[in-house]
Order: structure tokens, then C-alpha cells, then sequence
């Protein structure tokens, strides 16, 4: 067996878990998601859904890593029998299944942001549909996908201290300082108020009780806190006794929220000031890919150095990501087959760069794996509601009594994880799938 890694600082795993949580569904899912009718109410229903529903389980997920100190494919075993084996083929399966069209996505990032600094970028709506296309198929997509998967395999072969904190360390106070210049920034275009309360704010109060704008909300908040995959098991796997969980929990949930309302803050001005509005409802990463290049490239020259600064922050941005999706297998393969941690991330890039090969052919398939994926998440979050709520709640109890949480807290967060949590995430898991055989 080989010796378990640990963080080297606990401000360490927090950053490695915010830059799982803080990616490209931040960048695109916000705005896109909000722009679809829900405005205020989808935020107020994310916020809910986050606050109420995904804090508990999102300190599960941590307990059942810190106190298994096992891999995702382990650690429900581990925890609760033989039973519990298919939570882990899940997480295996959903994390494998992101990576595989995220790493697609990632390699668009890589081309906008070339683009941006080398060729230019589209001017109008006709060549923005063209730009689209280019980046988005023929052979430069799987140039970008191999680079993303690679540079990810990279990170994550140097380990959890000297790959995943490393990077973490130093990208995220960078990615969030950036992309707060980036929003003052907009906030100065002259379409900037007219963006906000178009979309952000703009309020309806019958979409508080639209399915599909309660199933966003409960998409986005899994999708965006990296929540039901067994990455808050794996990263939390390498933690000590000593973190207060509940706070770490807090803080990734507050931090991948500002993120996200941030890139609204940054994509609505521009798409306002520059009449791009109908884009962005139109498809979910439209705005990212289509309105917001146009939008810079109104600016000129000084647009097209903005938008290389933006494309190459979201690119860190989910780099951050991506690393904590590949853990998942790597930690298990070498958990459960006793592999190095290099066999482990060379096998797993392959397979994943397999099985992302029809979403590198097809914008129509990833955005399938998508919406499955995204299912998946939300019943995984169900299940670990379930294993921590009722199967193991002592492992719940004594995970957090040890590590000092106020008792308050533990016992707001035991008596929502067994009793909100599990049926509220079941008419969210519900919902989701409705909407997605629509
Ligand atoms: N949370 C990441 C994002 O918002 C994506 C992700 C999903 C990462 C699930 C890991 C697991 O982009």
C-alpha cells in the first residue's frame, strides 16, 4: 500500500476545492442560465438550492472522504458494505463522463484565446456564427483536447501537493482579482445598467415556480460546486483531523457564487453595449464562445487583449477544474488496483480522451453527455444524502464533533441533510429529468 498524501496547508485544500467548484459552468451556466427567463428568481432558487440542499451534502461528501481516507470508488464501500459499490461506479463514471466533453470545451478556450491575441475575432453576428464553427470542429478541436488533457494529466501526475495545491495556490487569488477588474471594467460601458436589469435582475415572480427554472437552479448548483462526483471525497481524502468542514463547505459555496455572478457582471454589459442580447439565450455556451469574442472585438485592439486576458483566465480557471475531475479515477485506480500515480493518469487521460472523441465531433453530443451528466450529479448528491443521513449518520456526528464544528451547526446541518436534503434533491432530480427527455 502506498503511503496516503496529505495537503500541505488546510488553506491549501480550500483552494484546491474552490478551483474545482470555480470553472466554466460558472463562466457560461450564470449568465446563460439566468438569461433564460429566470433573472432574479433563478438566482434567488440557486441560492436557496446551494444554502439549503447543497451545503450538507457538500460537507458529506467531505466527511465521507476525511473519514474513509479512501478513494471516491472506496470510500462508499468502505463507509457503509459491498451495497454501497455502485455510488462509486458512479462517481467514476460522471467524472470521466465531464472530463471528457469539459476537455473538448477547454480546447475552444485555448483557440478563443489565440484567436483573440494572433487573428482577431468576429466583428458582427454573421462571421460570430462563423467563428463558432471553426472553433468548434474539424481537427483543431482535438489539437485543443489533447492539449487540455494533457497539460491536465500533467498537474495531476506531480500529485496532490506538488501538482493540484501548487497550481491552485496561485491561479485563484489571480483568477479572482482579474475577473473583479474584468467586471468594474464593464460596469463602465454604456450598456452596462441596461445588461444587469435586463437579466440579472430582471424579475418575474412566476418563474420562482417554472420547472425549468427550478431545475436550472438545481443544475447549476451541482454542476458548479463540483457536487455529488466524489471530488470533495477525493480532495477531502488528503485532509487531517484539524479543518472545520462546515466552514470549508461555506467558503467554497461563497466563493464559486461570486464567481459567478462576477462573469454576469462581466458578460451582460458587454452583450448589452454591443447588441448581442439574442445570443445568449440562445445555447448554452453561445454566450461565452459567440456573444462575448463579438462583444470585445468591437473595442479593437484593446477589446482583443481584453478578451486573450478573459479567455486565458477561464482557461485557469478550468485547469482548476479539470484536475480535480481526473483525481476521481486516478485516486481510485490506485486505491482499489494498488496502480502508481502515473499509471493511474496515463490510463485515465487515454480512456477519458476515448470516450471524448464523438463530443469533439459534435457540438449536438456533448451537449447530451451534458445534460446526463449533470443528471447524474444531482442523483449522486441524492445518494450521498442517503449513505450520510440515514445508512452512517454516526460517521456524520463524530467526523464533525472531532474536528471542533459548534454544536448548533452540526445540528442544523445533520437534521437538513436527513431531512430536507434528501427529499427536496429527489423533485430536483425529478425535474431535471423531465426536462431533459423534453
Ligand atoms: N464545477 C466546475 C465548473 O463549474 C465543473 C465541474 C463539475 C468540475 C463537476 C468537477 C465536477 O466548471
Amino acid at each position: 500500500m502506498q503511503e496516503r498524501e496529505q495537503w500541505r496547508s488546510g488553506l491549501g485544500f480550500a483552494l484546491a476545492a474552490a478551483g474545482s467548484a470555480v470553472g466554466l459552468g460558472n463562466l457560461w451556466g450564470f449568465a446563460y442560465r439566468s438569461s433564460q427567463g429566470g433573472g432574479l428568481a433563478f438566482l434567488i432558487l440557486y441560492v436557496l438550492v446551494v444554502l439549503v440542499v447543497c451545503l450538507p451534502v457538500l460537507v458529506a461528501e467531505m466527511v465521507l472522504g476525511r473519514s474513509t481516507a479512501s478513494s471516491p470508488f472506496l470510500a462508499p464501500i468502505k463507509a457503509a458494505g459491498e451495497n454501497w459499490k455502485p455510488l462509486g461506479w458512479l462517481f467514476a463514471i460522471a467524472s470521466c463522463g465531464i472530463l471528457s466533453y469539459y476537455a473538448v470545451i477547454m480546447g475552444w478556450t485555448i483557440d478563443t484565446f489565440f484567436h483573440s491575441l494572433f487573428i482577431g475575432l468576429p466583428s458582427d453576428m454573421t462571421e460570430a456564427g462563423e467563428f463558432f464553427g471553426k472553433i468548434s470542429s474539424g481537427n483543431s478541436v482535438f489539437v485543443g483536447q489533447i492539449i487540455s488533457l494533457l497539460l491536465t494529466a500533467f498537474v495531476v501526475v506531480a500529485g496532490v501537493r506538488g501538482g493540484i495545491e501548487k497550481l491552485t495556490k496561485w491561479a485563484m487569488p489571480f483568477l479572482f482579482g482579474l475577473l473583479l477588474l474584468l467586471a468594474i471594467w464593464a460596469a463602465t460601458l454604456s450598456g452596462a445598467w441596461e445588461g444587469y436589469t435586463s437579466f440579472l435582475l430582471k424579475w418575474d415572480s412566476s418563474q420562482l415556480f417554472d420547472k425549468n427554472t427550478i431545475s436550472n437552479a438545481f443544475k447549476q448548483a451541482f454542476f458548479s460546486l463540483s457536487l455529488g462526483i466524489g471530488i470533495m471525497v477525493a480532495y477531502s481524502s488528503y485532509l487531517n483531523r484539524k479543518n472545520h468542514l462546515p466552514k470549508e463547505a461555506l467558503r467554497v459555496a461563497t466563493l464559486d457564487t461570486a464567481v459567478g455572478l462576477l462573469a454576469g457582471l462581466i458578460t451582460f454589459p458587454v452583450v448589452m453595449s454591443f447588441g448581442l442580447k439574442d445570443v445568449i439565450s440562445e445555447s448554452t455556451v453561445g454566450t461565452l464562445f459567440i456573444a462575448l469574442p463579438t462583444g470585445f472585438a468591437n473595442l479593437g485592439l484593446l477589446g482583443r487583449l481584453i478578451a486573450a486576458v478573459f479567455f486565458g483566465l477561464a482557461f485557469i480557471a478550468a485547469i482548476t477544474s479539470s484536475i480535480s475531475l481526473m483525481e476521481v479515477p486516478v485516486s481510485s485506480l490506485m486505491d482499489r488496483l494498488n496502480w502508481s500515480r502515473k499509471k493511474a493518469v496515463w490510463t485515465s487521460t487515454l480512456v477519458i480522451f476515448l470516450i471524448g472523441i464523438p463530443s469533439a465531433i459534435s457540438t449536438d453530443f456533448l451537449g447530451k453527455s451534458d445534460a446526463i451528466c449533470n443528471t447524474l450529479l444531482i442523483l449522486g448528491g441524492l445518494l450521498i444524502s442517503i449513505l450520510l443521513g440515514w445508512i452512517v449518520p454516526n460517521r456524520y456526528d463524530e467526523d464533525l464533533a472531532n474536528s471542533n464544528a459548534n454544536l448548533r451547526v452540526r445540528r442544523y446541518l445533520k437534521f437538513m441533510l436527513r431531512w430536507v436534503s434528501p427529499p427536496v434533491i429527489a423533485i430536483g432530480l425529478y425535474l431535471t429529468v423531465l426536462s431533459t427527455i423534453e
